[in-house]
């Protein structure tokens, strides 16, 4: 068993505590909170499983955290997966959403181009989301001065009839929507979006 403490603690969403895994730094363990139902968590990784029987060993898979297996930790059973660590300081890469609060860091245009560039991955890859949001993306600092930006959650599709997995034409639509629903249209779209969340959360 794993034991996972508060030197471990990276961050937490509504739905899960992410830890550094002890026993590889290159990895982190997600622990769902105790109100959690398992089938949540369990429909994303029966999308990882169906990922994984595709043969990736020609293309560049690495614009979304991988899942690697279940572990038993003192918190209960987590999730292991890729973690996202910037190259030139190997410290844990930040959210496309704290960039977007911090201006001066990365500019918008940087930001936009990254966000094409996995935009145009997940088409071509058929890799959708279900959460495209800013805080469920990383954006990895990269040795060459450039960033990547990396999907950490919400992997996954909830079509009954996945067209979308075999048919250029309704992958590259229905990523357009996904695209379009999270207000990524401009990075000025997203800010906006952003602060809308912010107010109606504060709001309540
Ligand atoms: N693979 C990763 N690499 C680096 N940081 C990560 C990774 N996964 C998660 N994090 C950090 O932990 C936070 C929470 O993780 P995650 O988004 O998986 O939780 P969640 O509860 O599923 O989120 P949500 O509220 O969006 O459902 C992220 O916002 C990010 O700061
Ligand atoms: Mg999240």
């Amino acid at each position: 068993m794993v034991v996972l403490n508060e030197k471990h603690y990276i961050g937490e969403g509504l739905i899960r505590t992410c830890y550094v895994n002890p026993e590889d730094k290159n990895q982190c363990i997600k622990v769902p909170k105790p109100h959690v139902e398992r089938n949540y968590t369990y429909k994303e990784i029966l999308y990882y499983l169906k990922l994984h029987k595709r043969d990736r060993s020609a293309y560049d898979y690495s614009f979304y955290s991988d899942y690697k297996g279940e572990i038993t930790t003192n918190l209960g059973v987590g999730q292991i997966f890729d973690l996202i660590r910037d190259e030139p300081t190997g410290t844990v890469s930040k959210t496309l959403e704290y960039y977007l609060g911090n201006e001066s860091l990365i500019d918008g245009e940087t930001l936009w181009e990254a966000l094409l560039k996995l935009k145009a991955q997940m088409t071509f890859f058929k890799v959708f989301t279900r959460d495209l949001r800013a805080r469920n993306l990383c954006c990895k600092l990269l040795n060459n001065n450039t960033i990547q930006i990396i999907i950490i959650d919400g992997i996954g599709h909830r079509d009954f009839f996945p067209l979308a997995d075999y048919f250029n034409h309704f992958s590259k639509k229905k990523i357009e929507r996904t695209f379009k629903k999270w207000h990524f249209t401009s990075i000025k779209d997203q800010k906006v979006f952003l602060l809308e969340e912010l107010l109606k959360t504060n709001g309540q």
